[in-house]
């Protein structure tokens, strides 16, 4: 919406010049010391008219420069058009993205989303490994909800397959009649454990599984006990992580849609039987560089599986919510799966047009580059990563804070970590260099903001905008133009680190600009006015564009 207006402007400036053209793309400046903002359209022109880029943009440069609200514009080899934008501009771009709501950013669409996300085992104890699909789908809710489309967030917990199968095999052994967490947390790992030392247990704790999946009325009680006592244990970590769901559901209810899904696959002539009796179907497609496997419904012992499940439940979700996309946040070595299970779904016409999509992370790793552990070195539980990381951070000298604002800070510096890498990659998480207030971290952007406001805080003037009176104010009002690019980048793209990066770049600016413009010592009023203007905007949006990041702000720090 803002850098809209000046495509408009290069738009006109295009045809001005002679030029057929239906849209410019305005950016960002690459050298920020020359130029506000760049448009490389040229290039594209020059393939259509046969000439070169530079000769383009010389000739709309020119045009553009005798329009009033440029201070320069220049063509630069190999066809760049750079824009220093006035100051009346400038002051007009930055007023209407502070009138606007939502900071003037497009209302792309009304979509509704459904976003599968979390997806803990209930079987386990919540770890690190989940942290970061609840994280990043969160925050995409967020991303996707501020730009207009209609979420609906599901925690699809895993609480139907062959973990509970042992759990409950160790429960019966054990003779355990009160299920209690702690016991929870021993079951899992110990049955786990034996059931790859021990054929007999493996079939027992399998057919334990598929009595319960076929109804079993004692197993189902047991399914419901463990799923209430470890998923309440799972909420209350949400809970501290500000992770909210529409829907708690997972595995199990899609069962209640199974019988239906299959008889409807079977008419249709859908399913195929396999080897041994199982039920599947094929999903390769000639052009697949390595073939695929087929998509299985049923196994030969007749338990259904992950991909029947997720199937049933896409089915289940196209009923109920018609959705126009359905995304799904976890680990990308799971990519197969929804490789398979997209095409099956296709294949079935369940979708009916609904965008499917695998937003797929990387695993979240120690300092020695293997997948994260706490100090003691043992399986890391969320309580125990939340406590070293509050210790962490208070040693770094922040001793007087409320428990709450640290509470705030602890998610700050854990979802900051995590945030501001592309989902796709691994990251390493260190502890100590992501809880310095110093560097690219959360503490870093939450004392900026404390400062920042502050400095408002002993300030009763007005607010109001003038020409910038200094090179770092301009740069500040620039960089808050560009919140733009960085919103639809996320939006789109469904990664929120191009929104963490211009947090970050935000507040590395503010910091300068309380370096070299102090509000409490600049005696003039009207400098006072302008710069407490932009730095109410900007602590404005570094709030909102941090509650997309899952990340509150504490009193003080
Ligand atoms: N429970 C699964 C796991 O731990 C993740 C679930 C992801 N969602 C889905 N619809 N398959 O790997």
């Amino acid at each position: 919406m803002l850098l809209e207006k000046l495509e408009e402007i290069a738009l006109a400036a295009f045809k001005g010049a002679g030029f057929k053209i239906e849209k410019v793309k305005v950016t960002e400046s690459n050298v920020p010391e020359r130029c506000d903002f760049q448009t490389n359209s040229a290039f594209e022109l020059a393939k259509i008219y046969h000439t070169s880029p530079l000769e383009i943009a010389s000739k709309v440069a020119n045009v553009l420069s005798s329009d009033g609200r440029f201070e320069k514009v220049e063509a630069c080899a190999p066809g760049y058009i750079n824009f220093v934008l006035s100051e009346g501009l400038l002051n007009e771009l930055i007023l209407s993205m502070a009138e606007k709501e939502h900071f003037g950013l497009e209302q792309t669409s009304s979509k509704v989303s459904v976003l599968d996300y979390g997806g803990p085992n209930i079987a386990k104890p919540l770890h690190v490994g989940h942290l970061r699909s609840a994280i990043v789908g969160e925050s995409v809710k967020r991303i996707l909800r501020y730009g207009g489309n209609k979420p609906i967030s599901d925690v699809h917990l895993g609480d139907y397959g062959l973990q509970i199968g042992q759990v409950i095999y160790g429960i019966e052994k054990e003779g355990i009649k009160d299920i209690t967490l702690e016991k929870l947390e021993t079951l899992y790992p110990k049955y786990s454990a034996l059931c790859k030392e021990d054929e007999s247990v493996k079939e027992k704790c399998a057919e334990i599984t598929l009595l319960m999946q076929k109804g079993d009325k004692k197993y189902n009680e047991l399914q419901k006990i463990i799923t209430k006592v470890s998923g309440d244990d799972i909420l209350r970590l949400y809970k501290y992580l500000d992770i909210n769901f529409d829907l708690w559901e997972g595995e199990a209810d899609s069962y209640k849609v199974i019988p239906e899904v299959e008889k409807d696959l079977l008419e249709r002539n859908i399913l195929e039987v396999g080897e041994g009796g199982a039920l599947i179907i094929p999903v390769a497609e000639e052009t697949d560089p390595k073939p695929l496997p087929p998509f299985m419904f049923r196994k030969s012992n007749g338990a259904y599986l992950y991909g029947s499940t997720d199937l049933a439940t896409l089915y289940d979700r196209e009923k109920r919510f018609s959705p126009d996309e359905v995304l799904y946040f976890a680990d990308y070595r799971q990519g197969l799966h929804y490789e398979q299970f997209f095409r099956a779904s296709k294949i079935a016409n369940y979708t009916s047009g609904t965008h499917l999509e695998f937003c797929g992370f990387g695993t979240v790793n120690g300092k020695d580059g293997k997948p994260f552990k706490t100090r003691k070195g043992d399986a890391p539980k969320l309580d125990s990563l939340f406590s070293e990381v509050k210790e962490v951070f208070k040693n770094f000298g922040q001793k007087e804070m409320s428990e709450e604002d640290l509470d705030i800070i602890v998610n700050a510096i854990i979802k900051f970590a995590d945030l501001q890498n592309n989902r796709e990659r691994d990251y390493i998480f260190d502890i100590e260099k992501f809880s310095n207030t110093v560097g690219k971290t959360g503490p870093y952007i939450l004392y900026t903001y404390i400062r920042t406001k502050k400095v408002l805080d002993g300030y009763d003037g007005k607010l109001k905008l003038d020409k910038s009176f200094t090179d770092i104010e301009r740069k500040l009002k620039i960089k808050l133009l560009s919140l733009e690019n960085a919103f639809k980048r996320a939006y789109d793209e469904k990664k929120p680190h191009f929104i963490a990066d211009f947090v970050y770049d935000l507040s590395v600016i503010l910091n300068s600009f309380y370096e070299q413009n102090r509000l409490n010592t600049q005696t003039d009023i009207n400098v006072k006015a302008s710069w407490a203007y932009i730095l109410n905007l900007s602590t404005d949006v570094l709030k909102q564009m941090l509650s997309l990041l899952v990340i509150n702000t504490p009193s003080k720090m």
